[in-house]
C-alpha cells in the first residue's frame, strides 16, 4: 500500500459512519488531511462536535460537518439519509464504519436484534438510501468496515434475530460476515455504474470497541492487550487508502486487510446466499426489493 496512490481528495465529498471516535475519526481525519469534506456520523452531539473540533485542530483547513444520528433506528436512518441528501449536493465516498460488540442482547426501537441492527441492517439501509447520490456522482465508492471476524461467522437464516440464542462473539461474527457478503453484493449490482464496492478488516486496534457492554474478551482480555494493539491510525490506513487511492480507483467486490487485498471465508463468496441476504435485510428495512440490479434477478 502506498501513501494512498498519490491522490488528493480536493473537491471529494466523504460521508464517515461512526466518525466520532476509535477507526471513524481516525478515517475522517485521514481524508481531511487530503483535502476531503468530511461528514461524521455519532448517536450525540456533543461529542460529535467534539470530535469534528478536534479534526479540525489537527487538520490545517479541514472542513468537517456534524450528522447526528442514532443508527440503530430505521427512522434514523432514513432521516440521516434524508439530512446527507438535503447538505451534500455530491457524494464521492461512503465509509460504513459503525459497529460494535455487545455482549447481550439488546432489542432496537424497531424491535431488532441490536447488533444485526446496527452493524449490519444501518449500512445496508443507509447505503441503499444515498446510492442515487453516489451514482450521480460516480465515479463513487462505498467502503465498509467488516472484521477479520467474519471468517467465524455464519448467517443463521432461522434465527437472524439471536431470539433462541444469542451469544456475543456470534452476532457480532454473524454481522462481520454480513458486511461482505453484502459489499459482494452491492458490487455485482453496481456493475458498470461507477460506483465501486469495498470492505476491510481495519486491524486489531485500540478503540473504545466493545466498552458499552463488554463481554468477557473485550472486559478482560482487550486491557492486557491493549498496548500491542494499532492506534487509530494505523486502524485508518486501510479503509483512508480504500476511499481515496487511485490504485484501487477502479476494484469492486474485494475484501482487504492491512491494505492487501485477500480472500475472505470461502462461504462469503456464496452469490446465491448472499442474494438472499439482500432481500431479507431489504424486507427488514422496508425497502422494495427492485433497487438496483433486482429486476436482473427475479429469484431474490
Ligand atoms: N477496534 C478493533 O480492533 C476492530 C477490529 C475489527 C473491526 N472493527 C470495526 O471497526 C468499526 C469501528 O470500530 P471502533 O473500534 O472504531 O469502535 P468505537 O471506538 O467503539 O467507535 C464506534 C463509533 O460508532 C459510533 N456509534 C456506535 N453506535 C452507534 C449508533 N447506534 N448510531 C450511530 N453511531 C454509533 C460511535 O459514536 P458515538 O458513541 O458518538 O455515537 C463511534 O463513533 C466497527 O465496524 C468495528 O466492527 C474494529
Amino acid at each position: 500500500m502506498s501513501d494512498n496512490g498519490g491522490e488528493t481528495m480536493t473537491d471529494k465529498t466523504v460521508l464517515v459512519t461512526g466518525g466520532t471516535g476509535g477507526i471513524g475519526k481516525a478515517t475522517a481525519a485521514g481524508l481531511a488531511r487530503l483535502g476531503a469534506r468530511v461528514g461524521i456520523v455519532g448517536r450525540n452531539r456533543q461529542r460529535a462536535e467534539a470530535a469534528a473540533a478536534d479534526i479540525r485542530r489537527e487538520v490545517d483547513k479541514a472542513v468537517v460537518d456534524v450528522f447526528v444520528a442514532d443508527m440503530s433506528s430505521q427512522a434514523e436512518v432514513r432521516r440521516l439519509a434524508a439530512d446527507v441528501l438535503d447538505r451534500y449536493p455530491r457524494l464521492d465516498v461512503l465509509v460504513n464504519n459503525v459497529g460494535g460488540f455487545w455482549a447481550t442482547r439488546h432489542s432496537t426501537a424497531d424491535g431488532l436484534e441490536h447488533t444485526f441492527a446496527v452493524n449490519h441492517l444501518a449500512p445496508f439501509l443507509l447505503t441503499n438510501l444515498l446510492l442515487d447520490r453516489l451514482r450521480a456522482s460516480a465515479p463513487a465508492r462505498v467502503v465498509t468496515v467488516s472484521s477479520g471476524a467474519h471468517a467465524k461467522g455464519r448467517i443463521d437464516f432461522d434465527d437472524l434475530q439471536a431470539e433462541r440464542n444469542y451469544q456475543g462473539g456470534r452476532a457480532y461474527s454473524q454481522s462481520k460476515l454480513a458486511n461482505v457478503m453484502f459489499t459482494y453484493e452491492l458490487a455485482r449490482r453496481l456493475e458498470g455504474t461507477g460506483v465501486t464496492a469495498t470492505v476491510l478488516h481495519p486491524g486489531v486496534v485500540r478503540t473504545g470497541f466493545g466498552a458499552e457492554d463488554p463481554g468477557r474478551v473485550t472486559g478482560l482480555l482487550v486491557p492486557i492487550a491493549r498496548p500491542f494493539m494499532k492506534t487509530p491510525e494505523r486502524g485508518a490506513a486501510t479503509p483512508v487508502y480504500l476511499a481515496s487511492s487511485a490504485e484501487v480507483g477502479g476494484v469492486t467486490g474485494r475484501y482487504f486487510a492491512n491494505g492487501k487485498p485477500k480472500r475472505s471465508v470461502e462461504r462469503s463468496y456464496d452469490a446465491h446466499a448472499a442474494a438472499h441476504l439482500w432481500s431479507v435485510s431489504s424486507k427488514l428495512v422496508g425497502l422494495p426489493e427492485a433497487l438496483p440490479g433486482a429486476a436482473a434477478r427475479p429469484d431474490t
